[in-house]
């Protein structure tokens, strides 16, 4: 295991090119396990994420054929095993895509309950299990595994108004229903990008799925997929978290290979702080000269103030002027980052789902541990803004979804390094 080291308090300046969207590639990859053929995947992030949803697929029979650093070819024809083991999926949130995929191909899944972040309150999955159960899938919870068997062999297709907008459970139900049989409709449904993204990954493999990207996702199901090759978006926040820690750094950054319109959310409230961000084709530079002003935040699902971005920008408010407050209404509470930063000196009180941040002049370096993914990106974000030497430990939750994390803020100028640690530490940060 690693820890981060930071030498923080200087603005960042130069280019950083945006990886494959984490989200995006963990729905795409089960989702490959339903091609009959060869799907090739391109720009995917190289994240350890991805390497155990590869190694899942792969522990289920199918071929993986790395290509480069970020293209692999899976060939999931010879898989005939529909069991995930505890071991695997509870490293990994996405692993509960394998239910839909498999589900969907093989008319039965037997999946352990996931695991990933734990952002201090419960992660239900009672939409997703309406889902299978409305396609005609019988479902039992029996010993932290999620048995769902098709009870005529295959899904039908139904209409389905999810009582909650939920990523996760449109993303299953999409995947589920693309091989069923009749048409299934979706309703109040997750437009964030990877939504699309992984509708638009089906279709090219000839699923027939419209609408994604709008409240209402139509899926007519067909008898199989074919391979093809696919590439996958730009991840919209870990383009946000370099912008956000430009907002409290300082400088100039060209954030390059992004799609601009997905970060509208984000632009936005960086423009309301008094951040300069200008469009340039499929980059955006973004500059801060002057102060960082205040602002209030509250997350909501896309294409609202995205809640993954929440702790990066609750860095940057640490050191605007005055007095900031961010509502958090996606997740019960997501503020466990905020007894690390009062470490550092920020003045951030939190109440609930509501944290208020009184802005100071500066944060002071200190030994800090990720105890998230976003929350880990936010400590490096407040670490490169305090003035002296922050250690990060923790950081394989940051290694979940950053690709080359070190490298990309080092080439901005910033000072980071990564050193090995002591069994005794990296002990201290799984606890
Ligand atoms: C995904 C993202 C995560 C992000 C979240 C919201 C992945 C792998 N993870 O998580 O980074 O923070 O979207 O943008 O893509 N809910 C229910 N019942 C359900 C499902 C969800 O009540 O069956 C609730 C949750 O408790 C939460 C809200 O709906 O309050 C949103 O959850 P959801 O969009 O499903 O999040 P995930 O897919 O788990």
């Amino acid at each position: 295991m690693k820890k981060y080291i930071v030498e923080g308090g200087n603005p960042l300046f130069g280019e950083v090119h945006i990886s494959g969207a984490k989200n995006a590639a963990v729905a795409i990859i089960p989702a490959a396990l339903m091609v009959d053929g060869v799907c090739r995947i391109e720009n995917i992030p190289q994240i350890s994420d991805v390497s155990l949803l590869l190694s899942i697929l792969q522990d289920l029979g199918a071929h993986i054929r790395s290509i480069n650093k970020n293209t692999v070819e899976i060939d999931a024809r010879a898989i005939r095993n529909s069991q995930v083991p505890y071991d695997s999926a509870r490293r990994c949130r996405a692993s509960y895509y394998m239910i839909g995929s498999l589900l969907g191909r093989f008319g039965f899944a037997d999946v352990a309950l996931p695991g990933g972040c734990d952002f201090g309150g419960t992660r239900p999955i009672d939409q997703h299990l309406k889902g299978f159960k409305a396609l005609g899938a019988e479902v039992e919870v029996q010993g932290g595994f999620i048995k769902a068997t098709a009870t005529k062999g295959r899904l039908s297709g139904a209409n389905i108004f999810f009582d909650k907008v939920s990523v996760g459970a449109t993303i299953n139900i999409m995947l589920s229903a693309a091989l069923s049989e009749g048409l299934t409709v979706l309703e109040n449904v997750a437009k964030e990008p990877h939504i699309v993204d992984v509708a638009n990954f089906l279709n090219s493999m000839g699923a027939d799925i419209k609408g994604a990207g709008t409240d209402v996702i139509k899926i007519r199901g067909v008898d199989s997929l074919h391979g093809g090759t696919y590439s996958i978006i730009p991840d919209q926040i870990e383009a946000g978290t370099y912008m956000a820690a430009l907002a409290a750094c300082g400088g100039q950054i060209k954030v390059c290979n992004i799609i601009p319109k997905h970060m509208d959310c984000i632009t936005a409230k960086l423009l309301e702080m008094g951040v300069e961000v200008e469009e340039i084709d499929d980059s955006l530079l973004v500059r801060r000269i002057g102060p960082l002003g205040k602002a209030n935040i509250k997350t909501m699902p896309y294409p609202g103030f995205p809640t993954d971005m929440q702790p990066q920008f609750a860095a940057a408010l640490c050191v605007a002027q005055g007095t900031s407050i961010i509502t958090e209404s996606v997740w019960s509470s997501r503020f466990r980052y905020a007894d690390e930063f009062k470490r550092m000196g920020a003045q951030i009180q939190v109440n609930e789902n509501l944290a208020i941040i009184e802005g100071v002049d500066h944060l002071t370096g200190a030994q800090l541990q990720a105890c998230d993914l976003r929350a880990g990106a936010a400590m490096i974000i407040a670490a490169l803004s305090a003035y002296g030497r922050s250690e990060i430990i923790g950081v394989q939750y940051i290694e979940r979804g950053y690709e080359d994390v070190i490298e990309k803020f080092r080439k901005l100028g910033a000072s980071i390094t990564a050193e090995e640690v002591a069994d005794e530490e990296a002990a201290l940060s799984a606890g």
